[in-house]
């Protein structure tokens, strides 16, 4: 064969196989960018989903206030802080509560005396800055059945009107429909929202799922 006709062949090789390559090259990247824009909306559909997840929790600001003598509802207040990102502030009595204070076998006992007399409101140490919180979670140990007389003074001593309040209680046995009702009686301003009495062995677990059936 004509030397001239072997190269002019060889060079139409060369360029078709250049062509092939470079037709490749570019449909694989045309892959890729669809590929990338595709994670771009995914991510930003992600994103714009976690910041209406933001707006949602955002727009409600949420306090665990809790008064407690002997840690238990505490505990369960630091739970309920964990299970909802919310401020946790504790109602301090001016007098401490001591173990003779709370010795609910004697009659002349601080707490005993204290719950038998309608008018007792036990000073509290600080005032509490409630005015930001749309929704707070108020906590304290059952006592005769009833909330301790502490809570009716966090109550007269803060505008709570129109809030969203969630009791939750701690005792021994006795459920938190006693109390309850004397909340609902004494502030009839406030969204009570039906709580939940925990026992002194709950967990985290048992509270985040408390919390999360809740709507408000
Ligand atoms: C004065 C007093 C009265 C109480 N009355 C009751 C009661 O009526 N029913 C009950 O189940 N537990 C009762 N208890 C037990 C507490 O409710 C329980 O120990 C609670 O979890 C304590 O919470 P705290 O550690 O946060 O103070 C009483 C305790 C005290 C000190």
């Amino acid at each position: 064969m004509n030397k001239k006709i072997i190269d002019l062949i060889i060079a139409i090789l060369v360029i078709a196989v250049g062509i092939g390559i470079w037709i490749i090259s570019s449909n694989n990247k045309t892959e890729s960018d669809n590929n990338s824009n595709n994670t771009n909306t995914t991510e930003n559909e992600n994103s714009n989903e976690s910041q209406e997840e933001n707006i949602n929790s955002d727009d409600k600001k949420v306090a665990v206030i809790y008064f407690s003598a002997t840690g238990t509802t505490k505990k369960v207040a630091r739970y309920i802080k964990n299970a909802t990102g919310g401020d946790l502030i504790e109602i301090v009595p001016k007098e401490k509560y001591t173990d003779s204070d709370l010795n609910y076998g004697n009659d002349n006992s601080r707490a005993n005396k204290e719950q038998n007399d309608s008018n007792a409101r036990p000073e509290i140490k600080k005032h509490i800055n409630t005015d930001n919180y749309d929704v707070i979670y108020l906590g304290y140990p059952i006592w005769w059945g009833d909330v301790p007389k502490i809570i009716l003074t966090f109550l007269d001593n803060h505008n709570l009107n129109d809030k969203t309040i969630i009791p939750f209680c701690t005792s021994g046995s006795t459920g938190i429909s006693g109390s309850l009702s004397t909340l609902k009686n004494y502030n009839k301003n406030v969204n009570w929202i039906d709580g939940k009495r925990f026992a002194s062995g709950v967990s985290q677990n048992e509270v985040t799922n408390w919390v999360n059936e809740i709507s408000y």
